[in-house]
């Protein structure tokens, strides 16, 4: 009777809801930003929206048109459709180990999302909804095309910052036209571009700068986050353009009306609709109606982006949906800001990124490590530092101190006190009431964060909850009483086991590994997000509980240091790219070659030439005779240091005078990776007289 009230309540209250995390270009790994930015979140709140009994989709999928994929297959030398196979893959196979919870992982190549995508820019067409215009778009006449997005680079408009995209400056986020762009390059030759005519359809953005400015600035300006907000304000408040929806390239959806033959979509116009698709495919699957998950007003929409991504999900998207009619707007677009690596930028090109599949290798079996990590850590207000000292931190002193332990205690004691049968408590204290009182309000405080977007919060009182249970059993000790106070132990325990049971229910959404190992460690898997503020024991008297086992495990430094040395291998390796390479000087003949003569020597003496910094006055046997040779090598060697040393020795140099010494030849040297002045010396040196020539 009871049970049947309560589903009947919840039925009522249960709301639909379309969670979408922004599909990821398919030209690489997933790494840590990208989990800190939106998938870890978008999965907080979607778990934790079922867990409410919620009707919940929750959908992705790869982006796998646009340039970076075009470009990532060039330089591969292979297909584009090679590329996206590839990496669909691995991506999936990512979100899957990281127990991502999509309801569909779909992808923009698929036929369904071909089809919706074409669908809709047909509607639109249909509905006269874009504007038709020839107009002067750069060209790469080496390459022979159009250059737009990131096929072009030049300095941004509005910031000045130099390396901006033909679609967006990735510096202040403002979108652009490509033809906006100043001293614009070409990305595939390096070119200047010139302008060709092409005729494209463009979305007027300006049309719906009211609606827009209604929607959002009047309509939503206290829930969405202040950065979303002023970001869209300043968009809207700078006046809106029509915007090209199609491009002239070969990768991508075939524009699907007469005159767009050799175009294609424009990747922005077509991956959000890729939500659209993957819904549809999914609903197919389920036998559900997509529709009423797109369409039904009562449904909930929320897009999970990064900050990046602001412009193309608040202003292009839902114009778009507006314009087609059909569809609802997405009630909020809780966009992050960027996680940082060890201070600096996450950069996929650089290789500066923590990539899930060596994370997991690595770390076999800690995911829940990571994800609790990036969300004790999220970049939700400002942009933030991954650093692996606070990863190993937050394990140590956090996961395994409070969390782990907490339970380990509890079970342990079951196990030994009961053999692991849930004890009858007698006479609750003040502090067991108060205890209980403040389990029961967790639910609702946890609730709160996660509904307003802030899961580092919300990651805090679940800790804070694993706290509350260790400072009850460290305050009444059932260690002590046990001996003593067989009852009162036994109310305790059973205080603390209702803790640890909680702690299984509300952990899911942060920790959904650690939550099923807790849930079978109890041998309870039936308790609701709800129970837990309610009448109901959630575990029982009499009830037994499973096996013991560790939830989580210390990280040593040296497992920190590994992970710290092979960032400082990559930052070494960057570094050398960085370096640009001096051009090559004017060709000589070979006559002006066999004009220098190059021998082999050994300094024999040194000293430091006086008053002066940069000099040492070496002896230098060249073999032919034992001269002295001035070298500006001071700041980097000292006299001891070089006295033996194996050189290459210019003999027939002009002698000349420094600070009064004459100098007759020089010492060939070089720079190091890291700046630092070395000798040129044979390979073998010491197998090679001096006064050898080098030819
Ligand atoms: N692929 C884009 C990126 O990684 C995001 C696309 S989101 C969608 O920045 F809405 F277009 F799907
Ligand atoms: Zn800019």
């Amino acid at each position: 009777m009871c049970t049947f009230v309560g589903s009947l309540i919840e039925s009522v209250m249960a709301k639909r809801y379309t969670i979408t995390a922004a599909l990821p270009y398919t030209n690489g790994p997933i790494h840590i930003g990208h989990l800190a930015g939106v998938y870890v979140p978008a999965d907080i709140f979607a778990r934790y929206l079922r867990l409410k009994g919620n009707d919940v989709a929750f959908m992705c999928g790869s982006d796998e048109h646009g340039v970076p994929i075009t470009i990532k297959a060039k330089k591969e030398g292979v297909s584009p459709q090679n590329i996206v196979d590839k990496y669909h893959g691995i991506i999936k196979q990512s979100f899957e180990e990281f127990g991502i919870s999509f309801d569909n992982y779909s992808r923009t190549s698929a036929k369904m999302h071909h089809d919706t995508a074409s669908e809709f820019f047909k509607t639109l067409y249909d509905n006269n909804e874009f504007v038709e215009e020839v107009s002067q778009q750069l060209y790469d006449a080496e390459a022979n095309q159009f250059l737009a997005d990131r096929f072009v680079t030049g300095t941004c408009p509005k910031c000045g910052y130099e390396e901006a995209y033909g679609d967006q400056c990735e510096s202040c986020g403002s979108s652009l036209n490509a033809t906006d762009l100043i001293n614009p390059k070409s990305a595939i030759t390096g070119n200047v571009p010139t302008l060709k005519k092409t005729k494209h359809w463009f979305l007027p953005l300006n049309k719906y700068e009211e609606f827009l400015r209604n929607w959002i600035l009047v309509g939503h300006k206290k829930d969405w986050k202040p950065n979303v907000y002023g970001q869209v304000k300043s968009w809207i408040d700078d006046g809106l353009r029509p915007r090209a929806v199609t491009r002239d390239l070969d990768w991508g959806i075939p524009v699907p009306v007469e005159g767009g033959e050799g175009k294609v979509l424009y990747v922005w116009f077509d991956a959000p609709i890729g939500y659209i698709s993957a819904t549809k495919e999914w609903a197919a699957r389920e036998g559900k109606n997509w529709e009423d998950y797109w369409k039904d007003k009562d449904t909930t929409l929320v897009h999970f982006i990064g900050k990046d991504n602001i412009v193309f999900h608040c202003i292009i998207f839902p114009a778009m949906l507006k314009a087609e009619g059909s569809f609802i707007l997405p009630e909020n677009v809780p966009a992050n800001e960027f996680l940082n690596l060890e201070g600096n930028k996450l950069s996929t090109s650089k290789n500066w990124a923590v990539w899930l599949p060596d994370y997991l290798k690595d770390f076999p079996n800690q995911q829940d490590v990571l994800r609790y990590t990036l969300t004790a850590n999220a970049p939700e207000t400002k942009d933030n530092d991954f650093t692996w000292k606070d990863f190993q931190a937050r394990n140590n002193n956090e996961l395994v101190a409070i969390f782990g332990n907490f339970i380990n205690r509890v079970v342990v004691l079951t196990h030994k006190y009961y053999n692991g049968v849930v004890p009858n408590p007698s006479n609750y204290s003040q502090i067991d009431l108060d205890t209980l009182a403040e389990l029961k309000a967790y639910p609702a405080v946890i609730a709160s964060s996660i509904e307003r977007y802030r899961f580092r919060e919300a990651s805090q009182e679940l800790m804070n909850l694993a706290r509350l249970g260790n400072k009850y059993l460290a305050e009444e000790e059932p260690w002590k009483t046990i001996k003593t106070d067989e009852a009162r132990t036994k109310t305790v325990m059973y205080v603390a086991l209702q803790i640890a049971a909680a702690l299984a229910v509300l952990s899911e959404p942060f920790l959904p590994f650690t939550s099923n190992k807790l849930k079978s460690i109890l041998n309870e898997s039936g308790n609701s997000w709800d129970d837990i503020s309610n009448e109901k024991e959630l575990l029982p008297t009499n009830h037994v509980i499973g096996k013991g086992e560790l939830l989580f495990s210390k990280i040593e430094d040296a497992a920190i240091q590994e992970q710290l040395d092979k960032l400082e291998a990559q930052k070494r390796t960057n570094e050398m790219a960085d370096k640009t390479v001096e051009p090559q000087k004017d060709i000589i003949t070979f006559d002006d070659f066999t004009k220098l003569d190059l021998r082999v020597g050994t300094i024999i003496e040194a000293e430091k030439m006086p008053k002066t910094k940069k000099l040492l006055v070496l002896k230098v046997d060249t073999g032919i005779d034992v001269r002295i040779i001035v070298s500006g090598i001071a700041e980097s060697f000292s006299p001891e240091e070089v006295i033996g040393k194996r050189v290459t020795v210019l003999v027939n140099l002009a002698p000349r005078k420094l600070r009064g010494v004459e100098s007759e030849g020089m010492i060939l040297m070089t720079e190091n990776e890291t700046g630092n002045l070395v000798f040129v010396n044979p390979d073998k040196g010491d197998q090679i007289a001096n006064g050898i020539r080098i030819s």
